[in-house]
């Protein structure tokens, strides 16, 4: 091998290994590897099948070269044809002159009008189990592949082997998480409906009693008990909505200071009742970004309620505050409380959906669908809590300038 040659060859090799540590894009990488193996065995074309379990039988994931399009939507038996044996043998395989082996099987050729003359192929195999085949065609200088070919053909088959299983593997634990997270949403969901049907059955007893004793006082009261069910089971409802779907908000350019003054005035009052004062600190002068400002009311009343939930009946201060951070460009809301705080053990927890201290007055809704909200404007949101002094919940969204 001329020293060309082998900088050639050591160069491809390398490219494939700095390729699979930078990517996650599974098809990419193993058009990068067949491309490497086509380059480094000096071939017309080459083919990637992988071996389907469930069929039994190996299936074109990759074919490269002039007639590439035309092999893939072809399917190969075990056995079948040099591709096939090696995948049946477990073994590599050269074949000078295609034409006069009789393992070799002329349908590809006839299919596609391509004119096989070399052929190695390459099993690939992770932990004693098939993968798929690799195998390159026609060596250029009409020679026959060479064993050195066929070694580096084999570190490659390697490569790409670890990258499929990598790739199934990722697969795998990602359908897992999904499978574990969808059981956790729908015991919380379920835990949550469970709370309210029982708010919904005690009305439900209370009309029947006021009925039977033709007390109307009584069934006007539990009416309302009955109103209050209905209405958590349509909030839970739509949150849960809210939050399992994906969507693009709709920004629009709003004023945030505006946007906040219209939510303290809807609440003053109800916290006053509470014995909770409400002081705002907005940013003097106009605070513009883009955001969808239904999405972002949500977010600001979530924040607001937690706090008030947080105080209690037992008086304190809720402090809302805007403001400009200049030198990343955003705008700031926090709103802040003098509530018991957040143990450190449940601050990782609080923004998980159902994660919830209160019991059947909470749906641990809140945060997770806040969080949601916020990222979706491509803002983020962040907490601060001290025990014994109270908890701050922090708003970024980007500045429209
Ligand atoms: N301001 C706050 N002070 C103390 N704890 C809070 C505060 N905000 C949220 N939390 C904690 O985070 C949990 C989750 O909040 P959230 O998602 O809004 O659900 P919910 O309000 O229905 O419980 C609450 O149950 C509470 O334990
Ligand atoms: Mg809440």
């Amino acid at each position: 091998m001329t020293e060309k040659n082998h900088t050639k060859k050591l160069d491809a090799l390398k490219r494939v290994d700095i390729f699979m540590s930078s990517t996650t894009d599974l098809e990419e990488l193993l058009k990068q590897i067949m491309e490497a193996s086509q380059d480094v065995t000096n071939a017309e074309a080459s083919s990637l099948a992988l071996y389907d379990e469930i069929a039994g039988d190996l299936y074109f994931e990759i074919a490269l070269g002039e007639k590439g399009s035309e092999i893939k939507a072809s399917r190969i038996s075990l056995g079948d044809g040099i591709m096939g044996t090696a995948a049946s043998s477990g073994k590599s395989i050269i074949v000078a002159n295609a034409y006069e082996d009789t393992h070799f099987a002329k349908w590809a050729d006839q299919k596609t009008g391509f004119k096989t003359r070399s052929i190695l192929a390459v099993p690939m195999i992770r932990r004693g189990r098939l993968i798929g085949v690799i195998e390159t065609l026609n060596r250029r200088d009409q020679k026959s592949f060479d064993e050195e070919d066929k070694s580096i053909l084999e570190l490659l088959a390697h490569q790409a082997g670890i990258a499929i299983e990598n790739a199934r593997l990722y697969t795998d634990n990602l359908r897992k998480e999904r499978l574990a997270s969808l059981g956790q949403g729908v015991s919380g969901a379920a835990h949550c409906i469970k709370n309210v049907i029982n708010i919904l059955s005690m009305g439900q007893a209370a009309v029947e009693l006021g009925l039977e004793q033709n007390n109307i006082d009584l069934v006007e009261k539990s009416w309302g008990h009955l109103k209050l069910g209905v209405d958590r089971v349509t909030d839970l409802v739509m949150d849960m909505l809210a939050f399992s779907k994906d969507r693009t908000p709709e920004l629009q350019p709003i004023g945030l200071n505006s946007l906040t003054s219209e939510i303290i005035m809807m609440v003053t009052n109800g916290l006053d009742e509470k014995g909770i004062t409400l002081i705002a600190e907005l940013h003097k002068g106009i605070i513009k970004i883009n955001a969808d400002s239904s999405g972002l009311n949500r977010c600001i009343m979530n924040l607001v309620s937690n706090a008030s939930d947080a105080i209690g009946n037992n008086g304190g201060t809720i402090t809302v505050q805007t403001r400009i951070i200049e030198h990343i460009n955003m705008a700031e809301i926090t709103i802040k409380d003098t509530g018991p705080g957040i143990p450190p053990e449940s601050l990782s927890k609080i923004f998980e959906i159902f994660y919830s201290t209160k019991g059947a007055a909470g749906t641990g809704i809140g945060l997770a669908l806040t969080k949601k909200i916020i990222e979706e404007q491509t803002g983020t949101i962040s907490v601060d809590s001290e025990p014994g002094k109270g908890t701050a919940f922090t708003i970024q969204l980007p500045l429209l300038d």
